[in-house]
């Protein structure tokens, strides 16, 4: 056994910040709230449910993970957040209609006592929305100087001992990285002059950074993956994790294209396409928020079948993404991937996966792991990016000379031999001759 890192007790009370109080965040409070009334089950989520294995097969030692690294009880948490509409989060529950009526008014006076704040908004950077409950100020660092003082305001009023935010906003316009983002002086410079390289997710990044608080970004827009914010993490010794939730669709991809580049099949081709109506399809039906999405989506097939080494099997792919909006569907999302395969002595073969799933239901156990695990990285004394939590993102941030790592299996790998450097256990390595010396 190697020796244990020193990680603080999740002691008091964890604040959750969600920047954007819409469909996947109400679905988190509202389960939340359901699952400690014991009304609901907390399915799809590693921290409340996952185990983790110890030592030899042999030993029969599998605890739960929440019993064996110290994490924030579902007790503990308490939410806040920001929104450009008025709606408190029961109306905004009823409204993003995932959860059924009748377990959201179990859990309505809760809903309720979550208004949101007056949210830093700008329309340029998300064309198909527009509210009323927005900050105004005299620069960009004003409206991130409001932006911590909602923050200080709420762990003072809520007595909360530590905090996280998250980014569950909408889909901003596709944006690359710029001079004002390379370093923390530009980008100060920047927030001070009002740059336009400065969207709204990023000046709720910045805020949080500042705090010394952890960050995560749920959404596939830049944010906080540029290097002026995570010096500012590795500065204020915040964890920082993004971005992209691997939901639906991508969490298919990054089980199924594993197992084809196992066996050596080749694809020729992978079209995807989905419909969906909720928010978020409204909002990425303006093709500048879908670039944002599709090259997100794009990116993992790429890393995960590696045509660099396999130029015969993979370097003609033809990857297509397409996400159609269609209101009837609401946040019940349909999927369909045609993949076209390559056999032995180039045979054709096709395989078709239809999945009809709930957006927010797979997304809301994620933020609720996210913010857990940032917690915990909080207490260990990690800061800057943590690339052990690229498990749960489509668009996984890393350091920039490395490539990162889509693999759903190998992430949930490095996720608990994480979690086991962490307590000084030993990593496990699936060698296993031990067992047949
Ligand atoms: N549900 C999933 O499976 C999934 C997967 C990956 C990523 N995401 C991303 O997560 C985000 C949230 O998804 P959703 O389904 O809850 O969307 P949603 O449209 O229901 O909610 C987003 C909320 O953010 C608010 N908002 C927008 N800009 C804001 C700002 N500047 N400040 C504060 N609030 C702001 C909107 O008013 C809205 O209420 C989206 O960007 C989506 O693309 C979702």
């Amino acid at each position: 056994m190697q020796g244990s890192r020193q990680i603080a007790p999740a002691a008091g009370r964890l604040g959750i910040l969600l920047a954007g109080l819409g469909a996947v965040s109400t679905t988190l409070i509202a389960g939340v709230h359901a699952i400690r009334k014991g009304l609901a089950a907390p399915t799809g989520s590693l921290t409340q449910m996952g185990t983790i294995r110890l030592g030899k097969r042999t030993d029969g030692r599998s605890p739960l993970i929440r019993d064996f690294v110290p994490l924030a009880g579902l007790d503990d948490l308490v939410f806040g957040g920001w929104d450009i509409f008025e709606d408190n989060c029961y109306q905004a529950a009823c409204n993003a209609e995932v959860l059924r009526r009748e377990l959201l008014d179990q859990v309505r006076a809760e809903l309720e006592a979550v208004q949101p704040w007056p949210a830093v908004f700008d329309q340029s950077y998300v064309k198909k929305l527009d509210g009323p409950n927005v900050k105004t100020g005299a620069s960009k660092r004003d409206l991130a100087e409001q932006l911590r003082d909602d923050i200080r305001r709420f762990r003072e009023q809520q007595g909360v001992e530590r905090l996280v935010l998250i980014w569950c906003g909408s889909t901003e316009v596709y944006m690359e990285e710029g001079p004002a983002h390379r370093s923390l002086d530009a980008f100060e410079r920047a927030l001070e002059a009002s740059d336009p390289a400065i969207p709204s997710s990023m000046i709720y990044a910045y805020a949080a950074l500042k705090e010394g608080i952890p960050y995560a970004n749920a959404a596939p827009n830049l944010s906080a993956d540029v290097p002026a914010l995570e010096e500012l993490a590795l500065q204020s010794g915040s964890p920082l994790a993004g971005k992209d939730l691997k939901t639906g669709q991508t969490l298919m991809k990054t089980m199924v294209a594993p197992g084809l580049k196992a066996r050596l099949l080749g694809v020729s081709g992978w079209y995807s396409t989905n419909i969906l109506g909720n928010r978020d399809g409204e909002v990425l039906d303006d093709p500048e928020s879908f670039k944002t999405k599709e090259e997100s989506k794009k990116s993992v097939l790429d890393h995960i079948l590696q045509p660099e080494l396999y130029p015969t099997l993979y370097d003609d792919l033809h990857h297509v993404v397409r996400i159609n909006y269609y209101p009837p569907r609401g946040d019940n999302k349909e999927g369909w991937d045609n993949i076209d395969l390559v056999g032995w002595l180039d045979y054709p073969m096709q395989l078709k996966i239809n999945f009809l799933c709930r957006d927010s239901i797979l997304a809301a156990p994620i933020v609720l792991d996210v913010a857990l695990f940032l917690d915990l990285a909080m207490r260990a004394g990690m800061s800057g990016i943590q690339e052990w939590l690229s498990f749960y993102f489509k668009s996984p941030i890393h350091r920039r000379d490395l490539y990162p790592e889509h693999d759903l299996f190998i992430q949930l790998m490095k996720l608990k031999n994480t979690l086991r450097h962490l307590r000084g256990e030993e990593l496990i390595t699936h060698l296993g001759l031990e067992y047949y010396d």
